[in-house]
């Protein structure tokens, strides 16, 4: 089986490490990669974005199956545009991928269907959100209504920065289009849990869960990021919340999509906030999480082809999942500057070293590959995973194997999983 994996990341790394273990895999390609999916797959100079170049480039190498990382091929029809091809996506079609390109779609979709979520209200003038925003309480969450580069949400604790925020997106223009709407939702509090499953339009076959970590500094400290490191389980999420949210959300949403006539055959990611009125969906994306992905699949013992396949040709059967039950602590080894300005060019060394590691891997996110040599090439340079017998020593493993490796400015949190541990 030959599969093509989109994207650059760490969560594309993980996928082609975890597509590499599988027996029926014989060859793994990705559009464009990094320096680490070089390594176990070819890696092919073909934008993400670029759908009619990769599905033109699949056809031509007769790709058994692809799985797109990003939401953005999703969201832009890369399901549509292969299958007039005859290939297959692991992926949901066009119109399903709204649940995570519209913002108001998926509101819309969660209401009609009784999915329990934050009330929201959607606007396109300034004049009657400013109005709406009058009326609640502080903090305000503005949400541009569709796909933003993760810059889209804000969360402020007056009205002054609400509006503002909105006069960014209905005035200013600065998402484009994907600002034409806002949303001023309620503000959902709790911990924050991802819950991903498999599906193939009619079952869901759930991923072990995972929390992440979006702020910059140690403590949720500084600036949001794509994604500063991530443990899976998730110990607060009991497992009567589990079976609820399983039942409520994930299967009530793809019941949902097939009620609704879409096609959704891939992954489906519920955002939630286990609130004390019971767990909410912040958001789905139609996608792996990142950094989720890597402290996932190092937990997963089945082969992800078998399923990813029965998944996109619409029928899982009776497969099922098996876990390691091991924790897993991923650390992300970032650029110092990063979310803000950073530079790249520096040689990575003594990436051997982390992997030597035992229960320790290294997945590659912002690098490439110059004169033979590892060098940083992006924001968030490499993301460094653990397992261990319980969560205290699948950290110390992680950050053993990070502590290891060093770049010019090399950067991480010191915290990640210190709450379970
Ligand atoms: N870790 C959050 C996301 O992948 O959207």
């Amino acid at each position: 089986m030959k599969v093509l994996i989109i994207g650059s990341g760490g969560r594309e790394h993980t996928l082609a490490w975890k597509f590499a273990q599988s027996p029926r895999v014989t060859e793994i390609y990705c559009a464009p990669g990094n320096a680490g999916t070089a390594r176990l797959a070819r890696n092919v100079p073909i934008k993400a974005d670029d759908l009619m170049a990769l599905a033109a480039w699949a056809e031509d190498v007769g790709i058994d199956l692809t799985i797109a990382g990003p939401e953005a091929p999703l969201v832009e029809g890369i399901w549509d545009v292969f299958a007039t091809r005859g290939l297959k996506v692991f992926g949901p079609s066009k119109d399903a991928a709204q649940l995570e390109g519209s913002k108001s779609f998926a509101k819309c979709l969660m209401e009609k269907y009784d999915i329990p979520t934050g009330k929201a209200e959607f606007f396109r003038d300034l004049d009657s959100a400013r109005d709406y925003l009058r009326s609640l309480e502080p903090p305000y969450v503005i949400k541009a209504d569709g796909l933003a580069a993760g810059k889209g949400v804000s969360v402020v604790p007056d009205l002054g920065l609400a509006e503002a925020a909105m006069h960014d997106c209905l005035v200013q223009k600065r998402f484009g289009s994907a600002g034409d709407v806002v949303l001023v939702e309620e503000f959902l509090e709790g911990p924050e849990v991802s819950l991903i499953a498999f599906t193939d339009g009619k079952r869901v076959i759930p991923l072990a869960p995972a929390q992440d970590y979006k702020r910059v500094g140690d403590g949720d400290e500084g600036p949001n990021t794509g994604g500063m490191g991530s443990y899976s389980p998730v110990p607060v999420l009991d497992a009567a919340t589990y079976d609820e949210v399983v039942k409520t959300v994930l299967e009530g949403a793809v019941a949902a999509l097939a009620a609704e006539g879409l096609i959704y055959r891939g992954v489906i990611y519920a955002g939630l906030v286990l609130t004390p009125r019971g767990p909410k969906v912040l958001e789905f994306n139609v996608r792996f999480g990142d950094p989720e992905t890597q402290a996932i699949l190092p937990r997963m013992k089945s082969d992800i082809a078998e399923l990813a396949l029965a998944a996109a040709e619409g029928d899982l059967g009776d497969l099922a999942i098996e876990w390691d039950s091991r924790p897993c602590v991923t650390v992300t080894l970032a650029s110092a500057g990063y979310p803000g300005k950073y530079q790249t060019g520096f040689p990575i060394r003594e990436l051997e070293a982390a992997e030597a590691v035992p229960g320790a891997a290294v997945f590659h996110a912002g690098t490439a590959t110059r004169d033979g040599e590892v060098v940083t090439a992006g924001g968030r340079v490499l993301n460094v995973s653990g397992l261990g017998k319980d969560f205290a020593e699948a950290r110390a493993c992680a950050y053993e194997a990070a502590s290891k490796i060093n770049f010019d400015g090399v950067y991480y949190r010191t915290d990640i999983a210190l709450r379970v541990s």
